[in-house]
């Protein structure tokens, strides 16, 4: 598979890269709306994305044609505030009018097995997904894939265990599900993040890497977490 270049932007500072994360986002929504009549967004989790999705929050937007779906989830209680589904619904998801029927949260509470199998029939049913957003970690790890844990091309959700990156037990998006979507968005912010985009750009084997490789990708990222600075 050849791999398609890097659509690589470097912003000023969060605050950019929020404010051209939401642009962009709230640009596919009307294009995928008008190609095919919804938007099925993906979100990411971790702390990046929120100035983003606060920002999304106050786009006008035809609210009720979007439909959102998780990269990964932490294996929480569902109202824990440490879940990625609790920031969406505070920042965004209860902040717009939306049919509730239309957020797909990953059931994570029932454990990484069950509810990765429950959600992997939900990603089965939606994918193509029009864009997923995705974080980085600090070892290059995407949604809850994490270095020197088996990749399956085919995956539309696995069950993790172990993270590195607490809580130990997740459920992410698989390779599969993430390689077969329109658009990727990576946002990437601060210098803790430097070293990782700088083993992603030399093509270190690392996550990111992978779920990356061949896909329509945008990476937003500020000077902070540039490896070129
Ligand atoms: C999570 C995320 C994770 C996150 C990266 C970056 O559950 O934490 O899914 O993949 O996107 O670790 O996190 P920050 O945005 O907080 O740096």
């Amino acid at each position: 598979m050849n791999s398609r270049p890097l659509d690589w932007r470097v912003l000023p500072d969060a605050d950019a890269v929020a404010e051209a994360a939401s642009r962009i986002i709230a640009a596919a929504a009307v294009d995928a709306i008008g190609q095919r009549g919804a938007f099925h967004l993906v979100l990411a989790g971790g702390r990046t994305p929120e100035a983003a999705y606060r920002l999304l929050a106050h786009q006008g937007a035809d609210w009720d044609l979007w439909e959102f779906y998780f990269g990964d989830e932490r294996c929480l209680p569902a109202d824990h505030a440490e879940r990625n589904s609790w920031m969406a619904e505070e920042v965004i998801l209860s902040q717009v009018p939306l049919n509730n029927s239309k957020v797909h949260p990953i059931p994570a509470e029932l454990g990484a097995e069950v509810a990765a199998e429950h959600y992997a029939r939900i990603v089965a049913a939606a994918a193509p997904f029009d864009l997923v957003l995705l974080g980085v970690g600090e070892d290059g790890h995407t949604a809850s894939l994490f270095p020197g844990q088996p990749l399956n091309p085919e995956a539309l959700t696995v069950a993790v265990h172990e993270a590195p990156k607490p809580p130990p037990d997740r459920v992410s998006l698989g390779l599969g599900a993430l390689q077969s979507s329109r658009y990727l968005l990576v946002l990437a912010t601060g210098a803790g993040k430097r070293v990782a985009l700088g083993r992603w750009q030399a093509g270190e084997e690392l996550p990111i890497t992978r779920v990356c490789h061949g896909q329509r990708v945008t990476v937003l990222l500020d000077e902070a977490a540039n490896p070129a600075a």
